[in-house]
């Protein structure tokens, strides 16, 4: 079964909307995996997000994801990856479908209140970034 990582980001807490993001993940069919709620230090923040370095959004997305707690989980499913982008919507929520996740809730590209993988490989490592295997349940 294909795994994914997902960080509910700051604003998502923010705006206590953990609840209603994980509600429509699990009526999408996800099954979480994994779950926790982290303070992000700039040096976790900037190894996860290592390939933006340089990119003129990056210390800005920097102070976004240590503004706050945020919640990574793992969700599982069959190709969870590509599932799960469809759920959220484009990067950019003035871009993304209606009725999705990013174009119900998000304020802005950078504040986009979820984080998916982008492939199955990227989400074997971000898997990893977050979360040892002993953590991760086998069922749920
Ligand atoms: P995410 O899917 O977590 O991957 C990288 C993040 O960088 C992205 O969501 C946004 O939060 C942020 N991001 C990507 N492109 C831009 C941009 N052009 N301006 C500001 N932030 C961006």
């Amino acid at each position: 079964m294909e795994r994914t990582l997902v960080i509910l980001k700051p604003d998502c807490v923010r705006k206590e909307l953990i609840g209603e993001v994980t509600r429509r993940i699990q009526d999408a069919g996800f099954r979480i995996r994994a779950l926790k709620m982290v303070s992000l230090s700039e040096k976790e923040a900037e190894g996860f997000y290592a390939v933006h370095e340089g990119k003129p959004f990056f210390e800005s997305l920097i102070a976004f994801m240590t503004g706050g707690p945020c919640v990574p989980m793992v969700l599982e499913k069959e190709n969870a990856v590509d599932d799960f982008r469809a759920l959220i919507g484009a990067t950019d929520p003035d871009e993304a479908d209606e009725g999705t996740i990013r174009a119900e809730f998000a304020d802005s590209i950078e504040q986009n209140i979820v984080h998916g993988s982008d492939s199955p490989e990227n989400g074997r490592r971000e898997v990893a970034y977050f979360f040892p295997e002993h953590e991760i349940a086998a069922h749920s």
